[in-house]
């Protein structure tokens, strides 16, 4: 948030400097004058009498009525103009890119209607253009939150859409999380938007419309598509319940936290993504409580060898971009 990476950060973060410019600004005011006061009228040696008493003065009551109320019509100009601003739907803007957001308990879906691409977990954009949002939830109350690009935004359980845009002025890996309780993993509810040059962005989505690439080993494609494609999907195949995993093996981290060694953001803290997809499959709930994926070994009886083959298989579905 401190350090913004596009105009709808800055511009939230030129409101936060207002609002702390005048908070300070009052606050050493106030302080000086109760110093000032309390050194000028302290009780001096001898002194015994009351001192004179004072009851209401009219001019300083309107005067310290009315320096706090153009202090807020300040703050509130700006705030109001900001948040109208920041909330501008540029979905029909030519120039700009339509992303339907999707929350879901606890992962986040990106469509991209212009393109006819659906993805999780990676929002991929283009710098330098305006990201149209469109957000919406699938079941409880979560917020859209990328602290150095944009947000809060809430996604509405009563079916409202809300609208929101950002745009990232360099290209990089930017931390998403989800900024409203909504429950045992909302902590991990993690994503990341990862800005790329137009020509990168383009390639992905060229990659993310081809055709599906399934496992070669016929085993252990016929356990990935009665298994994981009845909830998944992948290019053009399986159900769009569970998130997308096209290209899953490029992205930043698997289960929006689980880091991936190879990606670039925050990757030393990072595991080879194949040992991540392993520890995901065989223990989701002990990696994210309270997701709705079923356990590969004890809901769906896959063995550990299985396990490891669809990660091996996982890990290697990268897109080029
Ligand atoms: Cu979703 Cu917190």
């Amino acid at each position: 948030m401190l350090r913004p990476q596009g105009p709808v950060a800055e511009g939230q973060l030129g409101l936060i400097k207002l609002a702390i410019t005048i908070m300070v600004a009052v606050m050493l005011i106030v302080f000086g004058i109760a110093a000032y006061v309390w050194v000028k009228f302290r009780r001096k040696p001898g002194q015994n009498e009351i001192p004179k008493q004072v009851e209401g003065n009219f001019k300083l009551e309107v005067i310290w009525t009315a320096i706090p109320l153009v202090l807020v019509i300040i703050l509130g100009v700006f705030t109001v103009q900001k948040v109208f601003a920041f909330g501008e739907n540029y979905s029909s803007d030519k120039n700009a890119v339509k992303v339907k957001v999707t929350s879901h308990l606890f992962w986040w879906e990106f469509s991209y209607p212009d393109y006819g691409v659906t993805t999780a977990q990676d929002l991929i954009i283009p710098t330098g253009k305006k990201i149209a949002l469109e957000l919406k939830t699938a079941d409880v109350l979560h917020s859209f939150w990328v602290p150095s690009l944009a947000g809060k935004t809430d996604t509405n359980t009563d079916g409202t859409i809300n609208n929101a845009w950002f745009e990232a002025s360099k290209e990089g890996v930017y931390l998403g999380k989800c900024a409203e309780l909504c429950g045992p993993s909302h902590a991990f509810m993690e994503f990341k938007v990862k800005a790329v040059n137009q020509e990168s962005f383009d390639n992905w989505v060229a990659a993310m419309k081809a055709p599906a690439v399934l496992p070669e080993e016929p085993a252990v494609a016929e356990v990935f598509k009665t298994q994981c494609l009845s909830c998944h999907a992948v290019g053009d195949q399986g159900l769009p319940v569970g998130p997308n995993l096209t290209g899953i093996g490029s992205r930043e981290a698997i289960a929006g936290i689980l880091l991936n060694a190879e990606g670039e953001g925050r990757p030393e803290d990072g595991k080879p993504i194949r040992d991540n997809l392993v520890d995901w499959l065989k223990d989701p709930q002990g990696v994210k409580p309270g997701n709705k994926m079923p356990a590969p070994k004890e809901d769906l009886g896959l063995t550990d060898t299985e396990i490891e083959a669809i990660a091996d298989y996982l890990a290697d579905y990268k897109l080029t971009y």
